[in-house]
This record gives structure tokens, C-alpha cells and sequence, in this order.
């Protein structure tokens, strides 16, 4: 089946069509990338520490047509004859920002009234889900890992921190998450706070490993920066977090090291702090999916969305799983497959599609800021 796939949920413009087969639940799938185009906005998202929703809206609008008729150009695919092939068309349609959303909603329908196929919603989380699993047999083939249940999924992105449980392929239920900020937020915030520029992550994360290398080549290097910050939720025994108190607690770090070195922080303070912050997010991240792992007896721990890029939160959640009582396999995103994409839209859309889950009526498709990929675990109560 060819499926055609749209993702605009934030500041990344994805369309992708894959050639795919067989079925998740059979432990069979694979697929052939035809062509995998994104835009990204976060250059232009830089000046406001953060995406602007409107401004993110616009250039998704500018964006989808062009690379429409790039990834058609890609697959060797002229507009007459997408219609003859392409089997169905893949739109994320939450969670996310509204306005973005909306622009993957609409020129999706538009392009499934023009072909007249079938038109199929997908979940942006289970897109991170996916991106975690593919692996690559060669060139353009991949393959879906076939993994035993029930298996964990740590979804990290800028809007999300979620632990959930997937007890059979689709079958997903919620242990947990943030009961605030969103780590990937934290990491934006944090980067904005240290003047570093948006988004946030990759830009914490190089620092932070500089600092690391640095006190690793010098031991006796000490840099002082007050007091420690916290971790959040560590103790609780939930698969909750909370990263707004680790924010609050490095801003007022930022205003005391200010108030010391002036306006224009020491590089190696600045390091400093990305590195005590990303240390803290590890941690907390780490503790609460072995706890989970463990808890459920998982084999497998899939590790998706866009701070799942992080080579440092991954790698602390590997020893911290291999020093437990089990012994998971651990799921990441190949490189540059952690972040937004199109490609993940096509591989749940495809699955979807499998399943039959197409929209019946294409206008009432609607855009979800805050759909969810599953319910809360049931609280079983006593007497
Ligand atoms: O999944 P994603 O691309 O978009 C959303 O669905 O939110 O995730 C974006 C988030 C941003 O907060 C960004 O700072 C973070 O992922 N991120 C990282 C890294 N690369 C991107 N966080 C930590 N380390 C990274 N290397
Ligand atoms: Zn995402």
C-alpha cells in the first residue's frame, strides 16, 4: 500500500510516501521510503525562544504545496498518475498546536477530494512511536522491529512527557506524565534563560557534553554555581514528573550567577548549568522508566520524540536499565528521526490504514490540539 503522509503539528513541515506491507501484529512490516521531505521553521521561531503559533501556521501554508510536488518529483510521481497509485493519505491530526495542525487538516482533505482516496488520522505520539522502531535492511527498505509486549514508551518531545504502557500493538494506556511542563519545554526554556537560542535541546545538550569532556580531561576543575538543582518528582511513586520547579530553580540560578559575573555569563559557566540541568532531567527520566520496566515486567523500552535526540538522556537511561533487575531492549530513533517528521506520519498512517481507520466523511476531520494517544490507567479503588 502507497500512503502519502502530512505532519504539521508544530514548526516542522513533513511529507513523506512510503511503499509498505505486512502488519505490526503479524511482526512483518516493512516498507520502502519513495520520498521523505521536511521544512523546517526553527530558525525563524528563534527570535521568540519558543514557536509562534501564527507564524508557524503561515509558513506551513507556504510550505505544503511545495514540498508536495517535491516529494512527488522524488517518487517519480507526476500529480496524474499520484492518483492512479497512491492508496491513501496519512494527516497528523493532534496533538499539537491548533493553527499548524489545521494547515496539515485542510490541504489533506483538499488532496484526498482531488484524488479521491481515502483519508486516514493519525495520532503525532504514535508517529514518535514508530520512528523509534524502524530499522534500516538497506538503501531505501526498512523494517518495523518485531518486539514482545508488554513494552514501555517514554514519548519526550517539546509538548509532551509521557509514560505509557503498550500492552498489545494499539493498545496503549497511559502510567503517567508531566503534571506541567513538558522536558523538551524545559530544555527550550532553559537554553532561553542561558541566551542560547531556540530550540533549546541540541544546543543544551552540546554544551553540557563540552562541560563534561572538560571536567573529565581537568579533575581538578572546580566551577561554582550555587546551590543544586533539584529533581523533581524523583521519589514520588508515580510515573509522574514535573519539570516547571527544575525551571524555576534554574532561572533564579541565572539571576544569582548574573548578579555575580554582570550581564554577559563565562562560557564555562553557562556549560555548567546546561550540564546540571540535563543531568537533572536524566535522572528523574531514567529513575521513572525503570520503575515502569520494571513495575510491568517489559521487555522493551521504546524512547520517541524530540529529545530523544539527546545521546546523553539516552545513554543514562541505558545504564540505569542495565544496572536494574531487567534487562529491556531499548528502542531510539535513528538520526535525525527524533524530531518531527513526515515519515513517522506515513509508518502510523499505514498502520491505521491497515486497520480500516479511515475517516468516512473527509469534512469532518478535525484538528486536536490535545488528543490523547490513550486513557489514564484505571484506579482500582477498595471496599
Ligand atoms: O518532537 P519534537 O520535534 O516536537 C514536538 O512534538 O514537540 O520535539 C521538539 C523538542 C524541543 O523542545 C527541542 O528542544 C527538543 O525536542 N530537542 C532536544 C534535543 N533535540 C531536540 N532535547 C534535548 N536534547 C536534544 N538533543
Ligand atoms: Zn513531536
Amino acid at each position: 500500500m502507497k500512503i502519502l503522509a502530512i505532519e504539521t503539528s508544530c514548526d516542522e513541515t513533513g511529507i513523506s510516501i512510503i511503499d509498505a506491507t505486512g502488519s505490526v501484529e503479524t511482526g512483518d512490516m516493512k516498507f520502502t521510503v519513495l520520498a521523505d521531505t521536511l521544512a523546517s521553521q526553527a530558525e525563524l521561531h528563534n527570535e521568540y525562544g519558543g514557536v509562534y503559533p501564527t507564524l508557524a501556521k503561515r509558513e506551513h501554508i507556504k510550505a505544503l504545496p511545495l514540498l508536495l510536488a517535491q516529494a512527488l518529483k522524488v517518487a517519480n510521481l507526476t500529480d496524474l498518475s499520484a492518483v492512479e497509485s497512491i492508496d491513501a493519505i496519512a494527516v497528523t491530526h493532534g496533538p499539537g498546536l491548533e493553527p499548524a495542525l489545521w494547515t496539515g487538516v485542510t490541504f489533506a482533505q483538499e488532496l484526498a477530494k482531488k484524488w479521491s482516496v481515502p483519508l486516514v488520522p493519525v495520532n503525532h505520539m504514535e508517529g514518535h512511536i514508530f520512528s523509534s522502531l524502524m530499522h534500516k535492511v538497506h538503501d531505501t527498505k526498512y523494517e518495523i522491529t518485531n518486539i514482545t509486549y508488554p513494552a514501555i514508551a517514554l514519548l519526550i518531545s517539546g509538548g509532551h512527557t509521557d509514560l505509557v504502557l503498550i500492552k498489545k500493538p494499539f493498545d496503549y494506556e497511559y502510567l503517567g506524565g508531566t503534571l506541567d511542563d513538558a522536558v523538551g519545554e524545559a530544555f527550550d526554556k532553559c537554553a532561553r534563560m542561558l541566551g542560547l537560542g531556540y530550540p533549546g535541546g541540541p544546543i543544551i545538550g552540546q554544551l553540557a557534553q563540552e562541560m563534561r569532556d572538560k571536567l573529565e580531561a581537568t579533575p581538578s576543575l572546580t566551577i561554582e554555581t550555587g546551590k543544586v538543582l533539584p529533581r523533581p518528582m524523583l521519589h514520588s511513586k508515580d510515573s509522574n514528573f514535573s519539570f516547571s520547579g527544575l525551571k524555576t530553580a534554574v532561572l533564579y540560578k541565572v539571576r544569582e550567577l548574573h548578579r555575580v559575573y554582570g550581564d554577559n555569563l563565562p562560557q564555562d559557566i553557562i556549560k555548567h548549568v546546561a550540564m546540571e540541568f540535563e543531568d537533572a532531567a536524566a535522572e528523574v527520566l531514567a529513575k521513572k522508566v525503570v520503575d515502569a520496566l520494571e513495575t510491568h515486567n517489559a521487555q522493551n523500552l521504546i524512547i520517541g520524540g524530540g529529545v530523544s535526540a539527546s545521546v546523553y538522556i539516552n545513554k543514562v537511561i541505558a545504564e540505569r536499565v542495565m544496572a536494574s533487575t531487567n534487562d529491556a531492549k531499548i528502542h531510539i530513533p535513528k538520526q535525525g528521526m527524533a524530531g518531527d517528521n513526515g515519515l513517522m506520519i506515513a509508518l502510523a498512517g499505514y498502520c491505521r490504514a491497515e486497520r480500516n481507520e479511515y475517516v468516512h466523511d473527509l469534512s469532518n476531520l478535525r484538528a486536536h490540539g490535545t488528543l490523547r494517544l490513550c486513557q489514564r490507567r484505571k484506579l482500582h479503588t477498595h471496599g
